[in-house]
């Protein structure tokens, strides 16, 4: 058994909202990422990466608004080695408890001759006067050497020691293309941490992409050579392959601390209510055999498996679904179900929602339990999130209907409400029941967005089940996702297409980027 006082423990900077949301479809709008951040403020990470603030107003105004909010972790944003992006960075920082400016500036031959257009020389020097202008606001400063695996080492030791004379205090090593192998890559950390010009002043990051699967192995392989800092994402989300998932690495830390000696302050049981979240507001699915949150990672198939975990779960789990926030609490819901009954399993399931929205949930929640005999944990997390993580509604569903057949077209009839209290109905023909529902919401609305993304599943099993539909829509170049949920598919669809619909009405609001929306938190 591993005695505490040997156990180092590790930083884990989380870059789900940064990272994983400037991937290909997997962006979120402001009020979901700060839902984000805040359950990542719960599940205790130290950092939180909230975006890239000079990239669009609405970046910086999202990372202004988590910064105001999230008070028990460091707080990043991401600069460029520029004096606009760092501006733009302590702007969006300046109500931060514990502001990060994360600069970075690329160091491999490639970068440098291809994307940067510099010789050696100019990025040091660059990336020196960047991290001095940013320390003149920020005592917390981080250089990354982008593409630092396929750099020459000692050229990384000699930006990162002229970062670290500049004031740096974390030096971030990013294998950027998920090239690198776990021995090598270990041993990269190792040389540039003892080879770096006041190296033993800062700490060492590692930030590492997943293209050939190899992004938890890696990181893991440099924090046993050495690395203070992991860089990581719920549910491995990010750029192509996506980063190195946050749950496996410290659930690895976690059960094999008798091998590795290392932990992280993260409570594990709030990894799995985070994951789903994530999943819900990006409308990207977790593959089933994914490891620590996948539907099937505690199932147990084959019967004699399930004998041996039913004598005893050790012979066949290796940690607990409870240890990661899987609530095992079989007691049903239904339509008997009370409000302190209700309130108990959001409490399980690490649900919390203010009073106004646990009024709107339970109404739900009985109307639910009026179709479907049981309510199952997913059905409730799918109410909870339908019902906190939307922006302001332009347009409400009212009523619809669809008339279709094997030998007609279809027609949709639907009517909306609007914000200002008028109704607008409409009839539209169309390919089927859902195009000529969302026809006729294109022309009540005055836009035709491109549906980009159509997704139709079930919660749970079985002919009962909620339908829970998802779409991701664009206009004018931007995308938004939207998500349904309900136990007819058709209103599930609507549903879904009228969330993205308002997150774009939103968005597209001058107002909204604004003051309107910080002041709704
Ligand atoms: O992958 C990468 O190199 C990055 C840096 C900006 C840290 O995301
Ligand atoms: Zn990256």
């Amino acid at each position: 058994m591993t005695n505490n006082e040997n156990v180092r423990r590790i930083t884990i900077f989380d870059t789900t909202l940064r990272d994983g949301e400037q991937a290909p479809g997997c962006s979120m709008n402001p009020q979901e990422k700060l839902e984000v951040a805040k359950r990542l403020e719960k599940l205790g990470v130290d950092i939180m990466e909230a975006g890239f603030p000079a990239s669009s107003p609405g970046d910086l105004e999202s990372v202004k608004t988590i910064a105001g909010v999230i008070r028990n972790c460091t707080v990043a944003g991401l600069c460029r080695s520029r004096e606009k992006d760092i501006d733009a960075g302590r702007e969006a920082l300046a109500r931060a408890v514990s502001p990060r400016l994360h600069i970075f500036l690329a160091t491999s031959p490639i970068h440098m001759e291809y994307k940067l257009k510099m010789t050696a020389d100019q990025v040091v020097e660059q990336a020196a006067a960047a991290v001095k202008y940013a320390k003149k606001f920020c005592s917390d400063v981080e250089f990354s050497a982008e593409d630092a695996s396929r750099s020459d080492p000692d050229f990384v030791c000699r930006v990162f020691g002229a970062a670290i004379a500049a004031g740096a205090t974390t030096v971030n090593i990013p294998d950027t293309v998920g090239y690198a192998m776990p021995n090598e890559f270990g041993g990269l950390v190792r040389y540039i941490k003892e080879h770096t010009p006041g190296g033993e002043k800062v700490k060492f990051s590692v930030h590492v992409h997943n293209d050939l699967g190899l992004a938890v192995a890696n990181s893991l392989a440099a924090i046993q050579n050495g690395a203070d800092q992991i860089e990581c994402t719920i549910n491995g989300i990010g750029e192509r392959a996506g980063n190195a998932s946050l749950e496996e690495i410290v659930m690895a830390l976690r059960v094999r601390k008798d091998y590795l000696h290392i932990d992280t302050r993260l409570d594990t049981t709030q990894i799995y209510g985070t994951s789903r979240l994530v999943s819900q507001v990006t409308g990207v699915k977790v593959q089933p055999n994914k490891a620590i949150v996948g539907d099937n990672a505690f199932a147990h198939e084959a019967g004699i498996h399930q004998h041996g975990v039913l004598a005893n779960r050790a012979t066949y789990e290796i940690m607990t679904p409870e240890s990661v926030g899987i609530s095992k609490n079989q007691m049903v819901l239904g339509k008997h179900s009370g409000r302190h009954a209700f309130e108990d399993r959001l409490k399980d399931l690490g649900l919390s929602v203010d009073a106004q929205t646990l009024e709107t949930v339970f109404a739900e929640f009985k109307n639910l339990a009026d179709k479907k005999k049981v309510v199952s944990d997913r059905d409730i997390e799918a109410l909870v999130m339908g019902a906190s993580a939307s922006v302001p509604e332009t347009w409400k569903l009212d009523h619809w209907a669809v008339n279709t057949g094997s030998a007609l077209g279809a027609s949709g009839t639907i009517r909306l409400q609007h914000r200002d209290g008028t109704f607008q109905k409409l009839v539209s023909m169309g390919d089927g029941p859902i195009d000529s529902i969302f026809k006729a919401i294109n022309q009540i609305i005055g836009k035709e967005p491109e549906l980009e993304l159509y997704e139709l599943g079930a919660i749970t099993g079985g002919s009962a089940s909620q339908g829970e539909t998802m779409v991701k829509i664009s206009y004018q170049g931007r995308h938004w996702n939207g998500r349904g949920v309900s136990t007819d598919v058709v209103e599930s669809s609507i549903k879904a297409y009228i969330s993205a619909i308002n997150a774009m009405e939103w968005e597209l609001t001058p107002l909204a980027s604004g003051q309107e929306g910080a002041a709704q938190k």
